[in-house]
């Protein structure tokens, strides 16, 4: 695994989310009700939309493009279900956050 520094812990606000390059690769960062992190594709599986463009509650995310929404602790699609985001490795080392993309894609899905 390589990981690599994104960002610190105060960048990543309970209820809010970010993108951030990675080794080439758009990563969304969600700070989850209750604290968790979660690193993401950062674009929506159906047409390439960014994320971060979309609506996020601390608990769900919902592209701005056609409203698919996706468990975000998970990664798993809620609506509709047949869908995923990939989900990227991450660690906390004092106040850094890392994540690690080595050999992970985004996932697309029908249309
Ligand atoms: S592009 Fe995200 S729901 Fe269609």
């Amino acid at each position: 695994m390589v990981f690599k520094k994104v960002c610190t812990l105060d960048d990543v606000w309970e209820g809010e989310m970010d993108c951030y390059e990675v080794d080439g690769q758009e990563v969304l960062l969600v700070g989850l009700e209750g604290g968790d992190i979660r690193a993401y594709q950062a674009v929506c599986p159906h047409q390439d939309i960014p994320l971060a463009e979309g609506r996020f509650d601390g608990k769900r995310l919902i592209c701005r493009a056609h409203q698919w929404v996706f468990d975000a602790c998970t990664g798993i699609g809620i609506n509709p279900g047949d869908c995923r985001l990939a989900s990227y490795p991450i660690k906390i080392e004092d106040d850094a956050v890392y994540v690690d993309t080595a050999d992970i894609k985004p996932l697309f899905a029908h249309t």
